[in-house]
Formats: C-alpha cells, structure tokens, sequence
C-alpha cells in the first residue's frame, strides 16, 4: 500500500482511487462457494486502460449506515452491495463507522462491460487505505473477489491470472499479475451493441448453468488446459496462440451456458455479425480475436498497428452503437482528489 497517497492531508478518514475494468480471456463462469465468490475454474484477463470507475470513499466517525452516490445516483439494490463490501473493511479495522461513497464510471453501466469488477476494486483499494488498513494487493485482491467475483483481477494491472483455489475459506483463490501491461501492449476495440441492462445477471447465469447444464464437468475437467496455453502464450507473447485459445475459452463459455435450461443467450445478432468480421480479418492476415462477456458487447484484442483498421470494420457493422477503444492499463491505485470531479 502507498501510503504517501493517502489524501487524507487533514487526518480524516478518507481516500480516492481509480480502477479499470478486466476482460477474461480465459472465462470465469461457476461458483463453488456462492457466499464466498469462489470460482469452480481459474481464469485469466486483461486489465483495461482508459476505461475507469473512481471512487471517493469516506468514513464518518458517528454517521449510521452508508450513504452511496453512483454516476450522481443513489440505488437501494446497489447500495446493499457497497455495504456489504464496506462491512468486510469495518470488520478488518474494528470500526462500525457508516461511509459516504461517491463513485464515478466513464462508461456504460451493467452492460457487460465488468463495471462491478473496477467499481469493487476501486472501493476495496479506498476503503481500505480510508481505514489505514495494511493490506497487500493480495489480501485487497482476496476482499475485491468475496464482493464481486471478476474484481479480484481488476486490483492488478496487464494480464492477470486468477487461481480458483482449493481452501473452503477462499483464502488462496487470489488474483496474481503474469505479465505488465507495457509489456506486450495490445490493444482493444468494444463494439457496443445495446445499452440495456442484461436480463439474467452473471451469479443467477451461473447458478442456472450448473444446475441444469450438461457440460457443466467438460467445461471444469477442460479448464487447466486452456489456462496453461494462454499462461505460455502470454509469457513468449504468441498473438496467434493467444487468439485462438481465448475465442475458444468464450465460445466455450457460451455454449456452456446456452446448453442451461432455459438456455443464457447473451448475444445479439450484431454481437455474432462482430464475431464474423473479426475472423475475417483475421483470416486477412490482421492480429485480432474476439472475447464476448455475460452481455452483448463484443471486445476485439488486436496488435496496436491494427486498431483502426479493427475500429472501422465493426463500426460498419449493423447494429454496432460505438465503438470504444483503450490500451492495457494498470491496477487499482491512489488518485488525486480533483480527478473524482474531473
Ligand atoms: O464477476 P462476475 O460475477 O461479473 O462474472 C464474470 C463472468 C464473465 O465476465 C462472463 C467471465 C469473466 O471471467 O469475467
């Protein structure tokens, strides 16, 4: 923990911080311990760069309850949430002080875009230099999962492999970074196809998966494979290896889902049409894949020389909305109070 970027220059109970979204490449889908967040597979990801949730939090001495403000908003489901991540804080420091929380997207919400996993990791990195907790980025890491499963990832910056763990306490189902971000810096393109909320979240997806999925066991019993080629792809930065495993980690995932009852279909028509033009361009010999989260949006990972070329062919596609771009960025860090305004 830095603890020189504290911004708490007048001694009260406060810190800001900024975390960015994480793409899976190798998927995380199943829980072995709901309560606990604890996942049945390893996964691993891509920190992303320019996409970011800041989040101020303070803790008020006397103040009962949380008061939470979202993008400007207060929401009751969302500020049970924040509560129950910021009572694992309070039980760590032994304080039962409420907090104020203001937080701050600079994307879409709650459209598969992982803004739960940059807005826990943001909260956990704050709450926690808030309280003058000394914790690792692991032990920050360990908090960030029991919130919100993907978040885990999100407190590291580049690529990030996250062990599912063996321990019934969770333990050692922590988010470790493989390689740094400027180390092999790609670059990604996501298409936006719809803006609405998804319809079946990803702990209800999950639960419906492996109850009544057949191939749920495939998809745990084929995991480890998949994870130690994208481990190597990554170390010897082979883009083609790297592309193919994580097309067929998502493909994976989603017939995995679709094969539920009733089956999770979160694509729509021009999410499969991104699909079939980034294999073209592949095929054209440009370095992209795809990856497709519990939601509609397409992420297009592409060499740094490729973006524009990858950025107008899916702008092109019928029914793409926008279509943002970021590099890889870092972890969950300290910022300067004026950037939560900015
Ligand atoms: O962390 P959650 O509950 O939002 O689940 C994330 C699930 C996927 O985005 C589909 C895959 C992943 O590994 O991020």
């Amino acid at each position: 923990m830095n603890r020189e970027s504290r911004t708490d220059v007048s001694g009260e109970l406060r810190a800001i911080s900024q975390a960015q979204p994480n793409i899976a490449l190798i998927k995380y889908w199943g829980k072995r311990d709901v309560a606990l967040n604890l996942p049945v597979v390893g996964s691993i990801s891509i920190t992303l760069e320019s996409l970011w949730t800041r989040t101020d939090v303070r803790f008020v001495p006397g103040q009962k309850g949380d008061r939470v403000s979202l993008n400007g908003r207060s929401d009751e489901a969302e500020t049970k949430r924040i509560t129950k991540c910021l009572d694992l804080l309070r039980a760590r420091a032994g304080v039962d002080y409420g907090a104020d929380v203001a937080s701050r997207n600079n994307f879409p919400t709650a459209a598969g875009l992982a803004s739960s996993a940059s807005g826990f990791a943001a909260l956990v990195h704050a709450g926690a230099r808030a309280l003058n907790l000394e914790l690792s980025l692991e032990e920050q890491s360990v908090l960030a999962r029991r919130c919100s499963g993907s978040a885990a990832r999100s407190i590291f910056g580049g690529y990030v492999e996250w062990a599912h763990g063996k321990l019934a306490n969770g333990t050692d189902s922590v988010a470790r970074p493989l390689l740094d971000a400027n180390a092999w810096p790609l670059r990604v393109a996501v298409a936006i196809t719809s803006t609405a909320a998804k319809q079946v979240g990803s702990t209800e997806g999950m639960r419906r998966t492996a109850e009544t999925s057949p191939y749920q066991s495939a998809w745990i019993d084929t995991q480890e494979a998949d994870l130690s080629v994208a481990r190597d792809a990554i170390r010897a930065r082979d883009f083609d290896a790297l592309a193919s495993i994580s097309e067929y980690s998502c493909l994976k995932m989603h017939a995995l889902a679709l094969a539920a009852q009733p089956g999770l279909l979160y694509w729509n028509g021009a999410t499969v049409e991104c699909m079939h033009r980034v294999r073209a361009l592949r095929q054209q010999g440009v370095p992209v894949f795809f990856t497709v989260d519990a939601g509609p949006q397409l992420k297009a990972v592409c060499a740094p020389s490729a973006i524009e070329q990858v950025k107008a062919a899916l702008r092109d596609v019928p029914g793409v909305l926008e279509v943002l771009d970021t590099g890889l960025g870092e972890g969950a860090r300290a910022i300067a109070a004026d950037l939560v305004e900015a």
